[in-house]
C-alpha cells in the first residue's frame, strides 16, 4: 500500500480541501435560493412591483401623458386633484394611472365623484418603502379622505392634520408607522371603525383613545403594549372588539355586558383577574370569544348558556375552575370550544356526538377534570384521565408522565414526539445542519479521493 507517503501531505492538504470544498458548496446554495428568490419577485410583480419597477413610471406617466391610448373614455376629464396627486406621489402611492380609475392598483385609492376635480375618499397605503415619510402638508391635502389605511408601512410617525382626523370614518394601522398616541388617536371622533395592530400605542388607558368616538362599531387595539383597564363605558353599538395581545389589567368590568350588539369579543393575551361576570349571557348577540392567557378565575357564569349563536369560545389558559357545563352541548352553532390549560374539575359532560360535530376541542391539561370512558373512548386523546366510578381521575393527575401509558397517550406521546423530533425534525435548526455538515463533508471526501485518484492515476500513467 502506498499509504505511508500520502498521509504526511493528507493531514494539511485535506482540511484545507475540505474547507474549500465547503466554502463553495455553501456559497453555491446561498447563491442557488437567492436565484431562487429573484426570479418569483418580478413574475408575481403584476401587483406588489410598486417599490421597484412602478414606482418610476408614476412619476413618468401621470404628469406628461395620462390622457392617452390606455384610457379610452372620458376618465381624461375626472382626473384627481392635482394637490392630491402631488400628495400621493410624495407617499409613494402607486399612481401610474389616474388613481380615479378603478380599480386601482391594489385597491389603493379610491375617489369620489366631484368635479371639476375629483378626491380621494379612500387610500390604502402598504408595503411601503423604509424611508416614506408621511409629510404633514401631504397628509393635510388629504383631509377628504374617509378611510385611510396603513398595512406594513414604517413610515416615519407625524401628527394627524385635524381636517383629516375629522373626515376619517374608518383608520387602520398595521404594522406601520412604528408608534402611535393614545391622544393622536382620540381625535379621530367620527370613526366608525379602528384598527390599530402589531403598533405600539403609548397612553394611560383606552379610554383617552375611545372616549369621544361616538360612531364606533368596531375596534381592534391589539399588540399595542396598551396598558390599564379595560373602560367601563363602552359605545352600546359595538359589534366587534379586539383588545388581545396588550398589557390590561383588573377585571372584566360587569357593565360590558350592557354590549348586545357585540359579536366578536378577544381579550385574549392580557393579564386580566378575577371572575367572568354573572351577567355575561346579556351580550346576546356573541358570535366569537376569547379570554384566552389572562388569569380569569371563578366558574363559567351559567348565563352564557343564554346566548344562542356562540360559534367560536376560547377560555384556555386561565384559572378558571368549577365544572364543565353541559349548556354548550345545546349550543347549535358552537364550532370551536377551547378550555384547555383551566383549573376544572370533574366529569366532562360531553359525548362523541357533541365533540364531532365541534371543529376543534380542546380541554386538556385541567388535571381534575376526567372523563366518563363508558361513553367515550382514551383514543379521543383528550389529554385528560379517565374517571372512576366517584367521578375522579382515575389516574392520579401528577402521573401524567407515568401511568399515562395508555390512557393520556395523547399527552405522554406528544411529549415524546416533541422531545424525539426534536433531534430529527422540529429542533431542525440544529438538526439539518449537522446533517448538511455531514453530507457536505462525505461529498467532498469523496469528490477529493476522485480526484486524488486521477492524478495519482495521471502520475502513474
Ligand atoms: C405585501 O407584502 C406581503 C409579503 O411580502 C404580500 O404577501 C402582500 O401581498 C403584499 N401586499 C400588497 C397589497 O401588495
Ligand atoms: C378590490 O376591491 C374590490 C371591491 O371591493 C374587490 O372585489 C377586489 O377583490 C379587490 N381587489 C384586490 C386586488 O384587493
Ligand atoms: C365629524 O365630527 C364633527 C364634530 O362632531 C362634525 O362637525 C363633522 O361634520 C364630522 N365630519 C364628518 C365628515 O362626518
Ligand atoms: C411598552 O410600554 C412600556 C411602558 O409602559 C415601555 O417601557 C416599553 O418600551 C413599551 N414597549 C414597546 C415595544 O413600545
Ligand atoms: C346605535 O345603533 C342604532 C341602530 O343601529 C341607532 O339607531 C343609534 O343611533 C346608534 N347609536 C349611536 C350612538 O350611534
Ligand atoms: C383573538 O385574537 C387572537 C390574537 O390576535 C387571535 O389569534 C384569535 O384568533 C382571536 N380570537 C377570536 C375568537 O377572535
Ligand atoms: C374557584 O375559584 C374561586 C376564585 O378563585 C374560589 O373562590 C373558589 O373557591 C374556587 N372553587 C372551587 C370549587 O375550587
Ligand atoms: C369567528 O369564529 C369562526 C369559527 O371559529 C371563524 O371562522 C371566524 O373567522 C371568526 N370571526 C372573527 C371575526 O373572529
Ligand atoms: C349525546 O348527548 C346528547 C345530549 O346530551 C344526546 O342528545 C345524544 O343522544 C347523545 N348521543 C349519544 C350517541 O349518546
Ligand atoms: C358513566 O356513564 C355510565 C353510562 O352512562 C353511567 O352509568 C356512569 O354512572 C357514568 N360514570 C360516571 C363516573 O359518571
Amino acid at each position: 500500500m502506498s499509504s505511508p507517503p500520502p498521509p504526511p501531505k493528507l493531514p494539511l492538504f485535506l482540511p484545507l480541501f475540505l474547507l474549500f470544498l465547503l466554502s463553495t458548496t455553501t456559497t453555491t446554495t446561498k447563491a442557488a435560493t437567492k436565484a431562487a428568490t429573484l426570479p418569483p419577485s418580478p413574475s408575481p410583480t403584476s401587483s406588489p412591483t410598486p417599490p421597484t419597477t412602478k414606482t418610476p413610471s408614476p412619476t413618468k406617466a401621470p404628469s406628461p401623458t395620462p390622457p392617452t391610448t390606455k384610457t379610452p373614455s372620458r376618465s381624461i376629464h375626472s382626473t384627481l386633484d392635482p394637490k392630491q396627486l402631488r400628495a400621493l406621489q410624495s407617499l409613494d402611492s402607486p399612481t401610474a394611472k389616474d388613481p380615479c380609475i378603478q380599480p386601482s392598483p391594489r385597491n389603493a385609492t379610491i375617489c369620489d365623484s366631484s368635479s371639476p376635480f375629483r378626491h380621494l375618499v379612500s387610500l390604502h397605503l402598504s408595503n411601503c418603502s423604509s424611508d416614506l415619510s408621511l409629510s404633514y402638508t401631504a397628509l393635510k391635502s388629504l383631509s377628504t379622505l374617509q378611510s385611510l389605511s396603513f398595512t406594513n408601512c414604517p413610515a416615519t410617525p407625524t401628527r394627524f392634520p385635524l381636517d383629516l382626523a375629522l373626515s376619517l370614518h374608518s383608520f387602520t394601522c398595521i404594522h406601520s408607522l412604528k408608534r402611535l398616541t393614545g391622544v393622536g388617536l382620540s381625535h379621530f371622533i367620527n370613526l366608525t371603525d379602528l384598527t390599530v395592530s402589531n403598533v405600539p400605542v403609548s397612553t394611560s388607558g383606552l379610554y383617552v383613545v375611545l372616549g369621544n368616538m361616538r360612531k364606533l362599531r368596531s375596534v381592534t387595539i391589539s399588540y399595542a403594549n396598551v396598558t390599564g383597564y379595560i373602560p367601563k363605558h363602552l359605545l352600546s353599538n359595538l359589534t366587534h372588539v379586539d383588545f388581545s395581545g396588550n398589557r390590561l389589567k383588573g377585571k372584566i368590568p360587569s357593565s360590558i355586558t350592557l354590549l348586545e350588539n357585540l359579536e366578536s369579543f378577544n381579550l385574549s393575551s392580557n393579564a386580566l383577574n378575577g371572575e367572568i361576570p354573572d351577567s355575561f349571557g346579556d351580550m346576546i348577540s356573541l358570535k366569537n370569544l376569547s379570554l384566552r392567557s389572562n388569569s380569569l378565575s371563578g366558574a363559567i357564569p351559567h348565563s352564557m348558556s343564554a346566548i344562542p349563536d356562540l360559534a367560536h369560545v376560547d377560555l384556555s389558559s386561565n384559572q378558571l375552575n368549577g365544572t364543565i357545563p353541559k349548556f354548550f352541548v345545546e349550543m347549535k352553532k358552537l364550532r370551536y370550544l377551547n378550555l384547555e390549560n383551566n383549573a376544572f374539575h370533574g366529569v366532562l359532560p360531553f359525548n362523541l356526538t357533541f365533540m364531532k360535530r365541534l371543529a376543534m376541542f380542546k380541554v386538556g391539561g385541567n388535571s381534575n377534570l376526567c372523563y366518563n370512558h363508558t361513553i367515550l373512548s382514551s383514543k379521543l386523546k383528550l389529554g385528560i384521565a379517565p374517571c372512576d366510578k366517584h367521578g375522579l381521575p382515575l389516574s392520579p393527575p401528577p402521573a401524567k408522565d407515568d401511568s399515562s401509558g395508555d390512557r393520556s397517550e395523547s399527552e405522554s406521546s406528544d411529549y415524546d414526539d416533541e422531545s424525539s423530533d426534536s433531534n430529527s425534525k422540529k429542533g431542525g435548526h440544529h438538526g439539518p445542519n449537522k446533517v448538511v455538515l455531514g453530507v457536505a463533508i462525505a461529498l467532498s471526501s469523496i469528490v477529493f479521493l476522485i480526484v486524488f485518484l486521477i492524478l495519482l492515476s495521471k502520475r502513474c500513467g
